[in-house]
This record gives structure tokens, sequence and C-alpha cells, in this order.
């Protein structure tokens, strides 16, 4: 097992990675000091797999599911929980943690943020995009019909308990989503780290918990790393959002249904491949060697849209105002305006590589 500190919330908190830890979240739990009543919510989808296990790992805590995916990142979902947490007469230094991916973080910690203004809470990410991403770092939030992720806060978990065997049962689809994080964490930060995606993505693709930990866990130290540098998000965390601005406006010009958002990420940072090489920041042989990894991800045959309704798309997102994460040499990124013409270029370059469109 990989015990990492991260800082955040003016402390810094464990992130454990590792196997069998699923069936000792209560010793887990005594073992690093977190105490009080325990508020369970579980993905239901999640629940389903584990919670027979989890509700004996933690004989004491209540127990409740929320709908499975994106669909409980809803105000109606937080009014739920929190009227279970009111009804279950918990208090602020009682516990809230979330079990299952992403979107359950996120709901379960924007209610552990606003409840009593604030209680602690520990995620347990079962999907690899959570584990490496969305579970550490401190944002929550919930959608809203005009966008996604539009409400939300800074809070900081007290804990995160990352199981690989939960990993056995996720959908290779989900799995690769996973590693285009992992992917753009390693080519941001770590080139020895690409150095062994390069080796190893199919296999780490299968899920086998001994090859994933020390990648994991150097993918979560890397966001542990950029976040620390800067929590709330003024400057240095954009590089997080390599291969984002473009992804995300190829999500959002597709519907949110056709691409998964690592998937999306994947083209995304194709397309950022182009331009860091365009600017300069990476040599033709570096560029070729980061789409060679980048194509190895499967991609569902989706007609991508036209690079003006990706552009488009683009302004109205919040993350694409001026700002884009370019990379060079490998592992090193910076953030930088760029006139959209040049982004035009780089989707058009994008297309006439990809052999989907
Ligand atoms: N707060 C952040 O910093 C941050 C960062 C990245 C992403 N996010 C958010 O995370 C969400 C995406 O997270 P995600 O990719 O984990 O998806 P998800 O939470 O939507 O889960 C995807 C699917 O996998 C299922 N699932 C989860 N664990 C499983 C398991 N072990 N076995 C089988 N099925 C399982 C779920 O039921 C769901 O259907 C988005 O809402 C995104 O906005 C937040
Ligand atoms: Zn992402």
């Amino acid at each position: 097992m990989e015990r990492l500190l991260v800082p955040g919330g003016g402390r810094t908190y464990p992130v454990l990675v590792g196997t069998g830890l699923l069936d000792e979240l209560g010793a887990i739990l005594a073992r690093e000091g977190i105490s009080g009543r325990m508020a369970v919510f579980a993905d239901e989808a999640v629940y389903a797999l584990f919670g027979e296990r989890m509700r004996k790992a933690l004989p004491e805590a209540s127990f409740a599911t929320v709908p499975a995916g994106e669909a409980a990142k809803t105000i109606r979902e937080a009014e739920r929980l929190w009227g279970i947490l009111a009804e279950g007469g918990f208090g602020r230094r009682d516990v809230a943690i979330s079990v299952g991916g992403g979107a359950t973080s996120d709901l379960v910690g924007f209610v552990a943020a606003t409840y009593h203004r604030g209680m602690p809470v520990v995620h347990v990410p079962t999907t690899l995009l959570s584990q490496v991403d969305a579970s550490v770092g401190g944002k929550t939030a919930i959608d809203h019909p005009l966008a996604k992720n539009l409400v939300g806060a800074f809070h900081a978990p007290h804990l995160v308990v990352a199981d690989l065997d939960t990993l056995g049962t996720l959908p290779a689809r989900e799995r690769w989503c996973g590693l285009a994080e992992v992917v753009k964490a390693a080519l941001i930060a770590d080139a020895d780290l690409v150095a062994l995606l390069e080796e190893r993505l199919e296999a780490l693709a299968q899920g086998e918990a001994v090859l994933l930990e020390p990648v994991v866990a150097r993918a979560i130290r890397i966001k542990a790393e950029v976040v620390a540098a800067d929590e709330f998000d003024h400057g240095r965390r954009q590089v997080l959002n390599f291969g984002h601005t473009l992804g995300h406006a190829l999500e959002t010009a597709t519907g949110f249904d056709r691409l998964r958002h690592g998937e999306a990420v994947v083209l995304g940072m194709r397309a950022a491949v182009h331009l860091s090489r365009r600017l300069g920041r990476l040599d033709s042989k570096e560029a070729e060697r980061v789409l060679a990894l980048l194509t190895r991800f499967p991609l569902p045959d989706v007609v991508l849209p036209s690079p003006e309704a990706v552009l488009c798309a683009s302004r109205r997102d919040k993350k694409g105002a001026g700002a884009f994460v370019t990379i060079g040499p490998i592992g090193e990124a910076r953030v930088e305006v760029v006139e959209d013409a040049l982004l035009f270029d780089a989707l058009e370059t994008l297309y006439e590589g990809a052999a989907n469109r």
C-alpha cells in the first residue's frame, strides 16, 4: 500500500492506494484518527457490488445510496442528503463517506462542504478516474441545467481510500477514461511516467492492481503537487486542464452522450500536441512520440463536429477564456494565451489524422 500526504484545507490528508482496503475500512478510519458517526453515501451500482462488504467493515455506520453516475449531481439529491443527515442527527464533527466515482464524490463532497457549513468527508473512489483525479484536490460540485459543475465549493477531504480491487468490475471503457487522466498527469509533469505508460498502457487498462498501484500513486502525487501550489485555482492549477479546453468543447458539441469525458480529453490532448508542436514547445520527434501513445486509446466511432462548432462550444466554456495549456518538453506544461486561429488549425490537423471522423 502507498500512503501519500496531500496538502489541502490548511492541513494535510492521507491518500491510501492499495488492495484489500475496502474490508479494512473500519480499522483504517480508526488508525487515521477519524472518529464520529459515519454517514456512508454510495453510488447505487457500486453499493450493489460492494455494499454488503462495506456494511461488515463499518457496522456502526448509516448507509444510503445515490443515483449511479452523473445523475447524482443535482440540487435535489443534495437536498435529499442534507435531509438524511439532519434526520439522523448528524453534527458537524461527524463524517460523510462517499463511495463511487467522481460523480458521487462531487455530490457528497458538496453536501459535506455545506452541511452545518462543513463536515469532514472521506472519499472511497471506485473508478480509476476518481482515484487519480476527482477524489483528490478538494473541488466539489453539482450540475445546473445551464452548465455542468456550475455550483460547488472547495472542501478538502480528511482521507481518501483508493482500493484498486474495486476497479475489477469497472467496464473497460471507464478504465481507459481514467488512464487518459493518468497520461495527462504524466505529460504535464513526469517524463518517467510517460515512458512507463508507453511500455504498459494496454496491460494497465486491464485493471491489474499490481501494475496499477505505482502508476495510480504517481498520478495522484502529480495532482497533489499541482494543487498544493494553487489550491484555489488562480493559476498553476490550470495545467491540469491539459487537453481539456478542446476536450470539454468536444464533449459539449457532441451533446455529452457520445464521447466519455476521458475520450474527449484524449482527442483534446492530441489537438493540444499539434498546437504545442506548432508553437515550438515540442519538437517533431517528441510530438510523434506523444501522438503514438494517445492513438493507442480506443475511441468510439463518432462523427466529430466541425472545428467551427467545437470552437463555438469552447468560447461558451468557462475554461476556454484564451488560456490554453501546452506541453514541451515532455513532462513540462505551461499556460499561454492562444488565438482561436491556432486552435482551429490544431483541430483541422487532428481531424486529418483521425480515422474516426
Ligand atoms: N472534483 C474534481 O476535481 C473532479 C475531477 C474530475 C472529474 N470530476 C467529476 O467526476 C465525474 C466523473 O467521474 P467518473 O468518471 O468516476 O464517473 P461516475 O462517477 O459517473 O461513474 C461512472 C460509472 O461507473 C459506475 N461505477 C463506479 N465504480 C464502479 C465499479 N467499481 N464497478 C463498476 N461500476 C462502477 C458508476 O455507477 C457509473 O455508472 C464527473 O461528474 C466530473 O465532473 C470531478
Ligand atoms: Zn478530466
